[in-house]
């Protein structure tokens, strides 16, 4: 599975079956958590055969059965710390997806108290995903219309509409979609609109969007 592809079929999925992870999928997985903490500079772990975090009311409440794996997205607070987490936080969902395991984002319905990972002083646990293999691979969710999404002046080039579609297909908290890319000649702007995990959302968004209309065709203003 290419990295569009598994854009293309990643969906948030809450129920997971007892399949352990195997060890091969593991590593690799490990070694893109490894280059995100480097190129992040984040404390990114990945918390494997541990039931504890979503074995709370809350949990279950959010729909979650049987989760006993997942991504805690730690890092440096700091300036754009959430957008930093959304970003590799999602560079390693898509591994995760072309590797065969689903995913879901959880930034509220898990118990922060009982996770095992590591946070040391001076930085915060962000969110966790959880992991593992789903009862089934989710559904596509409902999106806002493209359009709604970017502001184009003129003719939309193809590189940019390739990535608002990859943008459009990214996660948001609650399916908020509550961002907005604009284009200027070659230059792009992405930006969070108010709302909660906007900015944790936008770091998400971009990344699919740097996938989906190659990075090499716009620079950032
Ligand atoms: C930052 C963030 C936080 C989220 N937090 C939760 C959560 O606490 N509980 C939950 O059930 N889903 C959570 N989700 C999953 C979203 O509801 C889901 O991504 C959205 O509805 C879009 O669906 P999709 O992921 O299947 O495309 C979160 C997603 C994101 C991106």
């Amino acid at each position: 599975m290419n990295i569009i592809e598994a854009i293309n079929n990643r969906h948030s999925v809450r129920r997971y079956t007892d399949k352990k992870i195997d060890e091969n999928i593991k590593s690799e997985l490990l070694e893109t958590i490894n280059e995100c903490n480097k190129e992040g500079d984040l404390n990114i772990q990945l918390c494997t055969e541990e039931p504890k975090a979503f074995d709370s009311f809350i949990a279950h409440y959010g729909k979650f059965n049987n989760v006993r794996n997942y991504i805690s997205i730690v890092g440096k607070k700091g300036k754009d710390f959430y957008e930093k987490c959304g970003y590799y936080g999602e560079k390693i969902v898509i591994k995760a997806t072309q590797l065969g395991l689903n995913t879901c984002w959880v930034a509220l319905t898990f118990s922060k108290a009982n996770t095992i990972c590591e946070v040391k002083d001076g930085e915060k646990l962000c969110c966790v995903i959880a992991l593992g293999y789903g009862e089934t691979q989710g559904v596509a969710h409902k999106s806002k219309p493209i359009e709604q999404l970017c502001k184009v002046n003129g003719e939309m080039p193809d590189w940019f509409k390739k990535g608002m579609e990859a943008a459009a297909l990214a996660p948001t908290a609650m399916n908020q979609q509550k961002f907005l890319i604009s284009l200027e000649g070659n230059k792009v702007n992405a930006k969070a609109l108010t709302a909660f995990y906007s900015k944790l959302d936008l770091g998400i968004v971009k990344y699919h969007f740097e996938v989906g209309a190659g990075k090499e065709n716009f620079e950032y203003f």
